[in-house]
């Protein structure tokens, strides 16, 4: 897993991403033409002056300047680094993150390939020893005894632990050297001293994914009943329980994102739900649901549904999941409860009554009314002590919550209910967030002038399909004078690959010497609308062609106005 990311994949990254979907799941988005539009979440307005374009794969906002890819913006927003919002995208596009070939010294970062692989070949086994072993009828009619078919089987990977003690342990760790690794993967216990035999034996084997849809863990069920139901992998380099969910990599594959996602509590749910069509369901591993888990899911989706069961249990369960919720509900987050009908679970329920209870909207309850119902029961709300009993107990909660319009509908709701003023829960919401790092400016507002030069550069970036029309432009003083040299790099990138999008010809700016003064060009507003870019870039570069004859581009371009109180004269507009 070592070395750079490869800037081949890159590209191949931003050609596949569809900016739109990785900007709606934070700013509502409305369709502008071939655009979409909405508040800039990088700065504080009334009135949208953020435009992303799914044709140049690039965001702007007119407002403040912000700009950049799919990338820039999971960066900016999301406050990620760089490798971390490549890989992000690449798993919502269920891609494999690419490497640059390491050259020279390894570098530190810990290579965990020798373990997924051996996890793949252990998954692989499983599943042919369900269609081969000789013990595998009890398997293959517990699996059709529960209702499952031969299709869902397959579609999550599902396989067969014979009984005996060495059916992975001879197969994959026939060479000494592997044992070890069967131990670190979890796949293998060791006894006494070097004897090692299976962790799974005679159990139904659900392969657990990473989010990217490598086998990092199993769970095995014990075929009929005994103990434990569930045999789990423990925790090993590659697997960590409470940051993982079941099925999410299947969630993930879906061509469009989901609306909302389903918790349930186990592997047969998410496969029986998967197997009548709902298909956004995930399942935690044997623990309550965690942060991690939720903030995980949060980057995919903007609601999640807990599932529990009606009972008592299931609402002490929903209960927890509440509490572990509300401090990540910003902005834009939303969670609900879908309480089943008393012995049901998900499996149980949508064999008995089929997908349209779990896809039905009206049956989730919001979570602000399980909130207030549930303390509601617990205080008398007729008396005086009862309503101070409810904002005892509902403003730890509700103070849990983000500063922004949630917390203030529950702190009016709870003011409501207890018939008072109470303090503590309105805070205002500060500022949207932090500017972000770009665009960085190093020129005062109004003091940049923006040059021939520049404007083609901005608008080139912006339209790489303007490109072929600078074909004639000669050398340019390139030495002397930066914006040369960034626009015949512009130009160059794009002969090298005519297709690339305005989010990806930015993208390979990134952390060269030229970004920032490329930065600096976008964030500048370009006035004339799109309709005329394509004259006004064959204007610019004629004239440039013109200058260049006189030898006039170096001296203007180095001549730009200095820094004074507003530009009156523009360098480029008394030519013409
Ligand atoms: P449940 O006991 O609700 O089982 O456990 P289930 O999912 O309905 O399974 P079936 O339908 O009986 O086959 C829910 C989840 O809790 C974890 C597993 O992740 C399981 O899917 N669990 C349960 C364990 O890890 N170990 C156990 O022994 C039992
Ligand atoms: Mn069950």
């Amino acid at each position: 897993m070592a070395g750079k990311i490869a800037k081949h994949f890159i590209d191949d990254l931003l050609a596949r991403a569809n900016i739109v979907e990785v900007v709606e799941r934070a700013v509502q988005l409305k369709k502008a033409g071939r655009d979409f539009q909405g508040l800039c979440p990088f700065h504080n307005e009334k009135t949208p002056s953020f435009t992303v374009s799914p044709e140049k794969q690039f965001y702007h906002c007119f407002g403040c300047g912000a700009h950049g890819s799919a990338i820039g913006f999971l960066m900016n927003h999301d406050g990620l680094g760089f490798v971390e919002a490549v890989e992000d995208l690449a798993g919502l596009l269920g891609l494999e993150v690419q490497y640059e070939e390491s050259s020279g010294p390894a570098t530190p970062a810990a290579d965990y390939s020798a373990l997924y692989q051996v996890m793949d070949e252990a998954q692989q086994l499983y599943a042919r020893l369900l269609r081969e072993h000789p013990a595998r009828q009890r398997a293959v009619d517990y699996l059709k005894g529960r209702g499952l078919t031969g299709e869902v089987a397959k579609r999550f990977g599902i396989g067969y632990a014979p009984p005996g003690w060495d059916a992975l342990v001879s197969t994959l760790g026939a060479e000494p050297g592997r044992r070890k690794l069967l131990i670190e993967a979890g796949l293998a216990v060791e006894k006494d001293n070097d004897r090692f035999y299976d962790r799974f034996r005679d159990r139904i084997m659900f392969p657990i994914r990473d989010r990217r849809g490598r086998c990092i863990a199993f769970g095995g069920r014990i075929i009929d009943e005994g103990e434990p139901k569930y045999l789990n992998s423990p925790e090993t380099p590659i697997f960590h329980k409470r940051q993982e969910l079941y099925g999410l990599d299947q969630v993930l594959k879906r061509g469009k994102r989901p609306e909302r996602v389903l918790i349930v509590e186990g592997y047969m749910d998410v496969v029986a739900l998967g197997q009548f069509g709902v298909d956004n369901a995930v399942a935690t591993l044997g623990t309550a649901t965690t942060g991690e888990q939720l903030e995980q899911l949060y980057r995919h989706v903007s609601e999640i549904v807990f599932c529990f069961d009606g009972d008592a249990a299931g609402r002490r369960a929903a209960w927890r999941a509440l509490e572990t919720v509300l401090p990540l509900l910003k902005e834009g987050r939303r969670a609900g409860f879908l309480f089943l009908p008393q012995g049901h679970d998900p499996d149980s329920l949508v064999r008995a009554e089929g997908a349209a209870v779990f896809n039905a909207k009206e049956r989730i309850t919001a979570l602000s009314t399980f909130l207030f119902d549930d303390l509601s029961a617990k205080a008398d709300l007729s008396s005086i002590d009862g309503r101070a009993q409810l904002v005892a107990l509902a403003r730890p909660l509700i103070t849990k919550v983000p500063p922004g319009p949630l917390r203030q509908l529950l702190g009016q709701h709870l003011e409501k209910l207890a018939g008072t003023t109470i303090r503590g829960t309105d805070e205002p919401a500060p500022p949207v967030r932090k500017p972000p790092p770009q665009p960085v400016r190093p020129h005062a507002p109004g003091r940049y002038v923006p040059s021939l030069l520049t404007r083609a550069i901005a608008m080139l970036v912006r339209q790489p399909s303007l490109a072929p029309l600078a074909r004639d432009l000669p050398a340019l003083d390139v030495a002397t004078n930066p914006e040369s040299a960034l626009l015949v790099t512009l130009l160059e990138r794009l002969e090298g690959n005519p297709d690339l999008s305005s989010g990806a010809l930015l993208e390979s700016f990134r952390d060269g010497p030229q970004a920032s003064l490329l930065t600096d060009i976008l964030a500048q507003p370009l006035l004339l609308d799109e309709s005329h870019w394509e004259a006004e870039f064959t204007g610019a570069i004629e004239q440039m062609l013109k200058r260049s004859r006189r030898g006039e581009i170096t001296r203007r371009v180095m001549n730009r106005l200095p820094p004074g109180p507003g530009p009156d004269r523009q360098p480029d507009d008394d030519d013409g």
